[in-house]
């Protein structure tokens, strides 16, 4: 008896048939997860149920013949399902427009996806016929440049809250291209072709809660760009070929809880092989994940005494905490579970890694690498939100194929205008204790030194001195391209 039933209910879910003209070469298949597949990004408070309807297209892309409407003797049946949440993938679209779609006269449809659909424009207006709408994902297309058009007044009252356009080839977009989603919470851009970032983009965003540009190959990130987001929580942009953040970038972004930053990529402008990544929370306490190649470095409030800071670092490749493909955050607790650190340090903090190779040539004289480190020029300076404090990445020293051996993390909390002010009063110049914690496969060992405030390296950067060449005396290989060059 229990076997027809399921029998019968197969029959009619399978059977919620296709008309044969609306969508060639697809199959409406289980359910819309079964389009979407795994959505790491999606914030749980805005991710659909499981159930929905998938139209699921043939690998060899199908064309569908446009409906022409002023011919009576076609059908005028829609063609898109009547759901919540209907997706469609691997359908090809070209552009976008109300005849390929067929929507029903009075769509329910509240969640919206085109996968690997061949999309290269939205026609304008063809929202209006969603008035429900309220995300939209229309990952792995072909769209190359945002249009302000096709986000039009009809999202003036709709609740809209999510819009994804990862997975295109996206290297620019019209200004205020979102100015009309003034609901929208998340905003996903993740692997476009994007190289810079233009404040103007997020005109209006007034709501906007979570934005990743992850992936692309951003290498400027313009002071005041994200301003208008003043309820950002979560800003992503690692994997790009970022080497600073801006005090002025992230001053605005009063709310902002988590940042990930990396240049995962090369950084080819100093023909230094590094790759980093960093991912700072800021919750009750702060988190500071930090790490270089496969050296791990994890800096935490103390929940008892503010500012003060446990450290842990490791650069052995032999535990979990150690795998890259592991995320930043689980590592540094992988961590902290094995090694239970209660010593606290207050800032300026230098934390020094080294690698095995080298240890027995550098890490004898530690006065020395900690005030090189100290002095040294850094590759990639970052402004943390929430704090005045600034992170340094400083390679001590570099093999022959430009990989640090020996790399600082330098975190100091300097106000910059108090080093101005310090500058007036000459002479009587304020000392500031550094402690250095340097880790070496064997042993840590810790330094701590005094030095004047106007010597710590503070939050103002330009993009000249990033590509200043290492004065360090064990690499005079890693020059930028000019000094190569002579
Ligand atoms: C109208 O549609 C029918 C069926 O697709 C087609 O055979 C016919 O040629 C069309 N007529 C015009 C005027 O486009
Ligand atoms: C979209 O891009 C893919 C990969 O580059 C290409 O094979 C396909 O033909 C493109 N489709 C359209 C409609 O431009
Ligand atoms: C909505 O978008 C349209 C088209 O880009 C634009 O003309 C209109 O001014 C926008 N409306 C608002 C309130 O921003
Ligand atoms: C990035 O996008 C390209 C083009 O759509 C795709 O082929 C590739 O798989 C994507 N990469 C990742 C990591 O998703
Ligand atoms: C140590 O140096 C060697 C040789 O350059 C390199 O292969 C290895 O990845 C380095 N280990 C760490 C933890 O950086
Ligand atoms: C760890 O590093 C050592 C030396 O750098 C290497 O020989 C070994 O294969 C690595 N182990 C893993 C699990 O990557
Ligand atoms: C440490 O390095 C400094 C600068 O290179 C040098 O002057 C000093 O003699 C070294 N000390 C030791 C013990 O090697
Ligand atoms: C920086 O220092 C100045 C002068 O000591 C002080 O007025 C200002 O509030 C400080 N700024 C921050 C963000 O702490
Ligand atoms: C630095 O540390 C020493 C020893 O703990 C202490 O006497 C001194 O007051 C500290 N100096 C500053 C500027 O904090």
């Amino acid at each position: 008896m229990l076997s027809v039933v399921i029998v019968v209910c197969t029959i009619i879910v399978t059977g919620a048939s296709l008309d044969p003209t609306c969508f060639p070469g697809c199959k409406n298949t289980k359910s819309w997860s079964s389009c979407i597949q795994h959505e790491p990004n999606r914030p749980s408070y805005n991710r659909p149920h499981p159930e929905g309807i998938c139209l699921s297209c043939t690998a060899q892309l199908q064309r569908q013949s446009v409906l022409d409407i002023k011919n009576s003797s076609q059908p005028t049946t829609a063609c898109l399902p009547n759901n919540n949440r209907v997706a469609i993938r691997g359908f090809s679209f070209g552009k976008l427009s109300v005849q390929k779609l067929r929507p029903p006269q009075q769509s329910e449809v509240r969640d919206l996806a085109f996968i690997e659909c061949g999309i290269t424009d939205l026609e304008q207006g063809l929202w209006t016929r969603f008035p429900q709408l309220r995300s939209l994902q229309l990952d792995f297309n072909n769209l190359t440049h945002v249009k302000r058009s096709w986000f039009g007044d009809e999202f003036q009252t709709m609740t809209f809250h999510f819009l994804s356009l990862s997975h295109n080839f996206i290297s620019s977009m019209d200004s205020k291209c979102f100015q009309n989603l003034t609901s929208l919470v998340t905003l996903l851009l993740d692997n476009n072709s994007l190289q810079s970032v233009q404040p103007s983009w997020f005109y209006n965003l007034k709501w906007l809660r979570k934005l990743s540009l992850k992936s692309n190959s951003i290498k400027i990130i313009p002071q005041h760009t994200f301003n208008s987001l003043s309820l950002l929580v979560d800003l992503d942009l690692s994997s790009n070929v970022l080497t600073y953040l801006l005090r002025e970038t992230v001053e605005g972004l009063h709310r902002l809880r988590i940042l990930s930053l990396g240049g995962n990529r090369l950084l080819s402008l100093n023909k230094l092989d590094m790759n980093w990544q960093l991912g700072y929370r800021l919750f009750s306490a702060q988190r500071i994940a930090v790490r270089v190649n496969e050296a791990l470095f994890c800096i935490t409030e103390s929940p008892e005494m503010a500012q003060f800071y446990h450290v842990q670092m490791q650069h052995d490749n032999h535990t979990q905490a150690a795998q890259p493909s592991v995320e930043l955050k689980s590592q540094c607790t992988f961590l902290q579970q094995r090694t239970k650190s209660q010593t606290k340090y207050s800032l300026p903090l230098i934390l020094i890694s080294v690698n095995n190779t080298e240890s027995d040539k550098h890490a004898g004289n530690i006065t020395h690498l900690c005030q090189h480190a100290w002095e040294n020029v850094p590759a990639v300076k970052v402004a943390l939100p929430g704090r005045t404090q600034t992170l340094h990445i400083v390679p001590v020293a570099v093999d022959k194929s430009c990989k640090p051996q020996i790399v600082a993390i330098v975190l100091s909390d300097v106000n910059s205008s108090q080093l101005q002010g310090s500058n007036y009063n000459r002479g009587i110049e304020e000392m500031k204790n550094v402690t250095c914690v340097i880790n070496t496969w064997e042993k840590t060992h810790l330094h701590v030194f005094t030095a004047p405030m106007s010597s710590t390296p503070d939050g103002t950067v330009c993009e000249q001195q990033t590509e200043t060449v290492f004065n360090s005396p064990y690499s005079t290989l890693c020059r930028g391209n000019k000094a190569f060059d002579h």
